[in-house]
């Protein structure tokens, strides 16, 4: 590469769930003074905001495109983001909830920005799983927390101890491929349920969560049991959370040699 080539920045921003509320600092400031801002948000307020705050913006929905596979949608946006940056001194991505956390267009933009000798920078924003940690009262600590995307978990057979907390991403969207939004959850979720039934009994409680997505408003927290999950309504929003279904004996060994570390 030229050496005296001028590298432009990317700073890639997470704009949280919650409207406004959960935007940092760092990320809101990084939108106001961006030479350009282009971002890709799912509700109208934040969107509105964008712009107003800095009127150099753009919305990536037109790139959405909801009949291509989803991979190679991403990478058609993340080329957009590239060329947008090859003229752009500072340019601000903007995607909602946290930037790297199921957001592939972002971890894409990078790379390939990085492959291309540009800076990047990407700062964390609130995630749909921090709200739910919060709204559910989980703390992954206390016996271990599994989180999947819902499709990768049934394609990869995905291991799982039903003594820790599990949490399933996408639940809605099942063995869809695309981003097209009208196609039925219900055949995709009785497959998951008839996976889960392998380890949980039907009367096992599941949570389907959705975080609130304005100040003021409650999130939506639907208990069922197992059983009933292939009738319960879902939305592209949609997590699953599955308590543990048993507490799990320690192990002496490990115990043992960790009494005698410090004796
Ligand atoms: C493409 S991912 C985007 C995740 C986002 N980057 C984040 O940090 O939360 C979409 C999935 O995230 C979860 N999700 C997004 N918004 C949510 C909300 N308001 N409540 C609960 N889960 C949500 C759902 O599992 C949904 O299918």
């Amino acid at each position: 590469m030229n050496a005296f080539v001028m590298k432009n920045t990317l700073i890639v921003v997470g704009a949280g769930i919650k409207f406004l509320s959960h935007l940092t600092t760092e990320a809101k400031v990084s939108i106001e003074k961006a030479d350009y801002v282009l971002y890709l948000v799912n509700e109208p307020a934040m969107k509105e905001w964008i712009e107003t705050a800095n009127p150099n913006s753009e919305s990536l929905d037109f790139l959405y495109d909801t009949n291509l596979p989803r991979n190679q949608n991403y990478l058609l946006i993340s080329e957009y983001v590239l060329k947008a940056l090859e003229k752009t001194k500072v340019l601000c991505l903007v995607m909602y909830g946290h930037p790297t956390f199921l957001a592939e267009p972002s971890i894409y933009s990078v790379n390939l920005a990085t492959k291309n000798g540009h800076n990047t920078y990407v700062l964390p924003g609130i995630s749909s799983e921090d709200c739910m940690l919060a709204d559910l009262l989980i703390d992954p600590s206390s016996c271990g927390c599994q989180s999947y995307e819902a499709t990768d978990f049934l394609i990869y057979d995905r291991e799982y101890d039903t003594s820790c907390h599990l949490i399933l991403w996408q639940a809605g969207m099942i063995g869809i491929k695309t981003n097209y939004q009208e196609q039925d959850p219900k055949n995709g979720l009785e497959i998951l349920t008839e996976h889960l039934l392998k380890k949980y009994s039907e009367q096992h409680p599941v949570f389907l969560y959705e975080a609130a997505q304005y100040p003021s408003c409650k999130p939506s927290i639907e208990e069922v049991v197992l059983a009933d999950l292939p009738q319960s309504p879902v939305s592209s929003l949609t997590t699953l959370y599955i308590p543990p279904n048993k507490v799990k004996e320690p192990n002496e060994f490990y115990v043992n040699k960790l009494n005698n570390i410090n004796s």
